[in-house]
């Protein structure tokens, strides 16, 4: 495109989309109009855009597992092959963006949408968005990172401000976006509708400029969900390139007036016009033949299997394997749940039923089944005698973007069918299909297995055989917490807010960094997951590499009869520093593949970010002197290896002023020894015989004292030169400790 071609006015509309899924086209300026198209998990083409009914019908596509179930892989290889079939499905279509993926934190179980996001934790969330971005544009169509920042509800999405410390927005919300833009480059950033601390994301000018930009280096475009602008030239000042969608041209005014009334500089627009054109770029990639459904219905299928979670299996109940009478129960069996609502629903190509699927695996191996739908207890009890082996599907009713959920209780005639059934039943198992976590304690010790498909797209119902069956060893892992009770969520308290405001109350302990920090149970933990083999963790070696570097290296091993994939979960835990740290976080995770009966080597270089935390006084990230426990776990919940490393740290030099309190003066790196020098020799004389003990004792009383009010409470005990000098060397780093860039 040649910008240089174009009016102001042309300009003015580029910045804004032309209806609500293209931008403007200026042929003789080169610029071709583009379209950005739905969804995170399946391509949502409108075949009309008529809006009087709700969202309109979309093509065919496939329903590839949504992020709930693609963050419970724990597989950035999981991630990439989705990214690369929606970037070959998005060419067939016509999309030039993708507006994916969601890494939104899951802050709360109830959040509406969390069925599109991929975990409680940043890194998960961080490693899955970079490899699925990588691999959706290296098919030639660009990326959409969504929400930034902070949209952790659905709840007055569009006005609600997330009152969040910066702190906690560095190291829990800030890290998955950071990574993908980092790692991946997408092609756009998707702002979010919310403000941040009383600002729009859309006009937050430190969120889309000085953090996305100045700090992490973005060059692409920021984009705004759709509606999001307030107002228009405040977003174009603060970073926002693109509205979305269209306004007719009201915008595009509103921007020529700023211009022509010198509110704004032209040299704003052209920034966002430049940004723009290589945005639309990506319409000129070469046209991609149709995709083939059914081959992309096999990879929906293997991709949703290596999803799946399998949460318990007492006395081994599964697989299914041997079984001879097996009865199905449950509507969701033949009516499955398998994605949520809203911008992202699938017009889906196919869809698995899981009764038929399930019969016919049982089929091949001589096996029956009976069915019972829907939820009758009766009726499930009756078919549920005559079996060897109950499989009750239970899940959530509906899930949508627009609104949160108020419980995570499942609806009550399936609690009622799953314990008829168990109290019946030789064994029972519950399939679960849902979008956000569930709770499993009005029946969790009644049943002998349990699975978690989350939503697994539109190939669940052969997934979910191909796991029951063990044509597929389950190896997904939790990416989010199941606890026992809602109100032991940690944001509980603070969801989803009042008045306009939702106070991120727990500040970084999110998910399992909470329940881990206060020792509170969970039903089941972060990073939880069993499979139909066993693995086997030794040899752990930890070795410091450089300045607050360090490589961990352990041995896995398959130490049961079945090939499997094994999650190796690296956390990281210390109390290092003048902060609360959580108990442990995640810091290194790798999915590895072993035959029965072999090993492998796992090697982790762990970089400052692993040890570090964000220092709000200096606005930077720190390395904290202090023992690190490398942490090698099951979960969260559970470390089966440890290994502690000594890390020297960047120091923490504050230099000192009369708002200083007396304790830091006294404790003080470089100056503190000096102080209290003066100190005890400024005491009266019959103290000087317990000098240290006064000294304690003054401590301990005066230690939250500023020194503007200490040395007015003690006149002439340090003279102004004295105290001067001090505060003037306290603030030199000796050059042996200069920090490290994070
Ligand atoms: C919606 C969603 C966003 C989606 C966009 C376009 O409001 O928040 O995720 O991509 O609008 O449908």
């Amino acid at each position: 495109m040649d910008t240089s071609k174009l009016s102001l006015e042309q300009k003015a509309e580029l910045l804004s989309g032309h209806g609500p899924w293209r931008t403007h086209a200026f042929p003789e300026a080169g610029a071709d109009s583009i379209v950005l198209g739905d969804g995170p998990h399946g391509i949502r083409r409108e075949v009309v855009e008529d809006y009087s009914k709700g969202i309109p019908e979309s093509v065919p596509a496939t329903c590839f597992p949504p992020a709930v179930a693609v963050g419970s892989s724990w597989d950035p290889e999981v991630a990439e092959r989705l990214g690369a079939a929606l970037g070959r499905e998005a060419r067939a279509s016509g999309v030039a963006v993708l507006l994916g993926p969601g890494v939104n934190i899951k802050r709360s179980p109830l959040c509406g949408r969390n069925f599109e996001y991929l975990s409680e934790d940043p890194l998960l969330s961080g490693v899955l968005g970079s490899a699925y971005v990588r691999a959706l544009q290296h098919e030639g169509v660009g990326a959409s990172v969504k929400h930034f920042a902070a949209n952790n509800q659905e709840t007055d999405r569009m006005r609600i401000s997330a009152d969040v410390d910066e702190r906690t927005l560095r190291e829990i919300y800030f890290p998955a976006f950071e990574r993908v833009v980092t790692e991946a480059q997408p092609a756009t950033v998707m702002c979010s509708y919310n403000r941040i601390n009383g600002v729009y994301a859309s006009q937050n000018r430190w969120l889309l400029t000085d953090v996305l930009r100045t700090e992490w280096g973005y060059s692409g475009t920021v984009i705004s969900d759709w509606g999001a602008v307030v107002d228009r030239v405040a977003a174009l000042v603060a970073g926002l390139d693109l509205e979305m969608p269209g306004t007719g041209g009201a915008s595009a005014q509103e921007v020529v007036d700023a211009v022509r009334s010198k509110e704004i500089d032209e040299s704003i627009v052209d920034r966002s016009v430049v940004r723009i054109a290589e945005l639309t770029r990506l319409g000129h990639a070469e046209e991609q033949e149709a995709f083939d459904p059914p081959a992309h219905h096999a990879l929906a299928r293997q991709l949703a299997a290596d999803c799946v979670v399998l949460l318990k299996n007492d006395n081994a109940v599964l697989p299914l394997d041997g079984v001879s009478r097996i009865a199905v129960i449950g509507e969701l069996a033949v009516t499955p749940r398998y994605q949520g609502d809203g911008s992202s629903r699938v017009n889906s190509t196919t869809v698995d039923i899981p009764l038929d699927e399930i019969t016919a695996l049982a089929t091949e191996r001589g096996a029956t089944v009976v069915h019972a739908g829907g939820y009758s207890p009766g009726e499930a009890e009756k078919v549920a005698r005559r079996a060897d082996v109950a499989v009750v599907f239970a899940g959530t009713t509906i899930e949508a973007e627009g609104y949160d959920r108020t419980s995570i209780a499942l609806p009550g005639d399936q609690v009622d069918t799953i314990r008829a059934v168990a109290a019946v039943a030789e064994r029972t198992v519950v399939v679960l299909s849902n979008g956000g976590v569930v709770s499993l304690e009005d029946w969790h010790d009644d049943v002998d297995a349990i699975v978690e498909g989350w939503l697994l797209g539109q190939a669940a119902g052969g997934a979910l055989a191909d796991v029951l069956f063990g044509v597929v060893n389950p190896s997904g892992r939790l990416a989010e917490t199941i606890p026992l009770r809602l109100e032991d969520t940690p944001c509980h308290v603070n969801f989803p807010g009042e008045s306009g405001h939702v106070r991120y109350g727990e500040g970084v302990m999110v998910g399992y960094r909470y329940y881990e920090t206060v020792g509170r149970d969970a039903r089941y933990p972060f990073g939880h997951g069993l499979s139909y083999t066993r693995f086997e963790i030794a040899d752990l070696a930890v070795e410091e590499t450089g300045p607050d570097t360090a490589t961990a290296t352990v041995r896995v091993t398959n130490t049961g009869a079945r090939p499997g994939k094994h999650v190796v979960q690296l956390y990281v835990a210390t109390d290092a520093g003048e902060v609360r740290r959580p108990a442990r976080e995640l810091r290194a995770f790798r999915k590895v593949f072993l035959e029965a009966g072999r090993s492998a080597e796992v090697r982790f270089d762990l970089g400052r970010r692993a040890f570090a935390y964000w220092d709000i006084t200096t606005s930077g990230w720190v390395v904290a002197g202090g023992t690190y426990r490398i942490q090698l776990g099951e979960s969260s919940s559970v470390i089966v290896a440890e290994a502690g490393i000594e890390l020297t740290g960047d120091p923490i030099i504050r230099e000192l002023t009369m708002e200083s309190t007396f304790g830091e003066w006294s404790a003080h790196p470089v100056v503190g020894a000096e102080f209290r020098q003066h100190l005890t020799r400024g005491l009266p004389a019959e103290h000087t015989e317990n000098a240290e003990e006064a000294h304690r004792e003054g401590l301990a009383m005066a230690a939250n004292i500023p020194m503007r009010l200490f040395t007015r409470q003690a006149p002439g005990l340090f003279s102004d030169e004295i105290l001067h000098r001090l505060m003037k060397i306290s603030g030199t780093v000796p050059v042996s400790r200069e920090r490290v860039p994070a």
